[in-house]
């Protein structure tokens, strides 16, 4: 049918990502403004903020610093070429970044979303063993249930099948180690105690292609996008161990865990495991602004810093690298969740957020529970002959009594801005309870 160009409202033009168009379409969750944990919609309700809009809003919303900062840099300088050219922000943007990161990570290489950060981080990782001449170490390691953004290369290394299989041969030279999430630890309060060995398929993957093929493993330390799987106790020990003997790098996908999830700027300092890379975005910018950063170690950074000095040393770049707005708004953010010590709030609330979360146990369809920091997932059993139905009926009844949530597959996934009181934690497990005692 041909769109009606003349109203402005016409939904069909649209082709919304990750989104059911033609339902949507039916019956539109459209919204309008946002401040604190709180949106509002376009037909006046206010909807609590139950994940951070997509695992982002870290300070929650339209905080004053972040949005007078992008007003008075796109009023001084909106743009300067991301190429052979800087401006002062980008570099301050970066040295605050890498303060924030675990010792030993010392540079920032600037994208403009999660999916570029992962795609930049197996780029540089390919790259830096050629650069060191170790040019037969082109395999990358992802994990089954991985998610890693929508690019080719994330999709690769990733193990969502949805997000794969309608998409060719993707990359040759791609493995998947299994995912952490075993029966044994149902019911799980924080890491679960069994997996540690899952680690050990690395070494199988490796006496199979020979270490000496392989460039790089990427995880997520805690899978968000699959349905918050916690890494078992130890594990991402043993990687690092059996990355570190082998001479394979380490990309730790920090790009929902970055900037104070779980209760520390990084996960590599809340599980005391120091990656090669992290690959991050989101929370950067408090989600205001596309931005993301690979942050690498100079050993990385300084392998590819050879050769004459009038040489560009790496290929790779986006018009919109570290530009001046986004890195205006990442300042920003930083700087408040500094001065809010948000951080440390979050570390300071994950007990409360633990035992709420779990207080769900027992309410109808609920065959896990799962949390960590501040994030929460509720897995219902799913009905049979339609997976996600259950889940998705769950959403939109949550948001329809005034709470956002999300999820995948039949897994509620939950992140709230770090801002969170315990009275909206009360709210939003509240009136999640109410929403399972309801369902079909
Ligand atoms: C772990 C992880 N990596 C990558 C991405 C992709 O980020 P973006 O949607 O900004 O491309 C996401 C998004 O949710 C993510 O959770």
């Amino acid at each position: 049918m041909a769109l009606d160009r003349t109203t402005p409202n016409d939904l069909r033009a649209f082709w919304m990502p990750f989104t059911a168009n033609r339902q949507f379409k039916q019956a539109p969750r459209m919204l309008v403004a946002a401040d604190g944990m709180f949106y509002t919609t376009s037909d006046g309700r206010q909807v609590l903020d139950g994940t951070a809009g997509l695992w982002c809003c870290n300070a929650g919303h339209k905080r004053p610093k972040i949005t007078e900062a992008i007003q008075k840099q796109a009023a001084e300088l909106d743009y300067a070429p991301a190429f052979q050219m800087g401006h002062p922000k980008a570099f301050e943007l970066a040295n605050r970044l890498v303060d924030l990161a675990p010792e030993g990570i010392d540079h920032a290489f600037f994208t403009n979303s999660g999916s570029e950060s992962v795609e930049t981080a197996l780029k540089i990782a390919l790259a830096y063993h050629r650069a060191k001449g170790d040019s037969s170490r082109t395999r990358l390691i992802g994990r089954e249930r991985g998610y890693h953004g929508v690019n080719f290369g994330g999709i690769s290394v990733g193990g969502i099948v949805n997000n794969r299989r309608h998409f060719g041969t993707l990359m040759a030279g791609v493995d998947h180690m299994p995912h952490t999430h075993i029966p044994e630890n149902q019911w799980s309060r924080g890491q679960p105690e069994h997996g540690a060995h899952l680690a050990d398929e690395l070494e199988r993957i490796v006496a199979l292609h020979g270490a000496d093929t392989i460039a790089a493993v990427i995880v997520e330390p805690v899978a968000g996008s699959t349905g918050v799987l916690i890494p078992p106790k130890g594990y991402l020990q043993r990687l690092r161990e059996i990355t570190r003997k082998h001479g394979i790098l380490l990309i730790f996908d920090e790009v929902i865990t970055g900037f104070g999830r779980l209760g520390s700027a990084f996960a590599a300092q809340h599980f005391d495991v120091m990656p090669d890379m992290i690959a991050c975005a989101k929370g950067l910018t408090n989600g205001v602004i596309p931005m993301g950063a690979v942050l690498t170690t100079a050993e990385i950074h300084d392998a590819f810093m050879t050769g004459p000095e009038n040489l560009i040393e790496l290929f790779h770049g986006y018009t919109y690298s570290g530009c001046p707005i986004a890195s205006a708004a990442g300042l920003a953010t930083l700087e408040t969740y500094r001065e809010d010590g948000l951080f440390e709030r979050a570390a300071e609330l994950a007990p409360y957020w633990e035992e709420a979360v779990h207080s769900l146990k027992g309410r109808r369809h609920v065959i896990d529970i799962r949390n960590m920091g501040l994030i929460g997932a509720v897995e219902l059993e799913p009905i049979a002959g339609a997976p996600t139905k259950r889940a998705f009926n769950a959403f939109l009844k949550a948001y329809d009594k005034g709470v956002l949530i999300r999820t995948t597959g039949d897994i509620i996934a939950m992140s709230p801005p770090l801002i969170i009181e315990k009275a909206h934690i009360d709210q939003l497990i509240g009136t999640l309870a109410e929403v399972l005692d309801t369902l079909d």
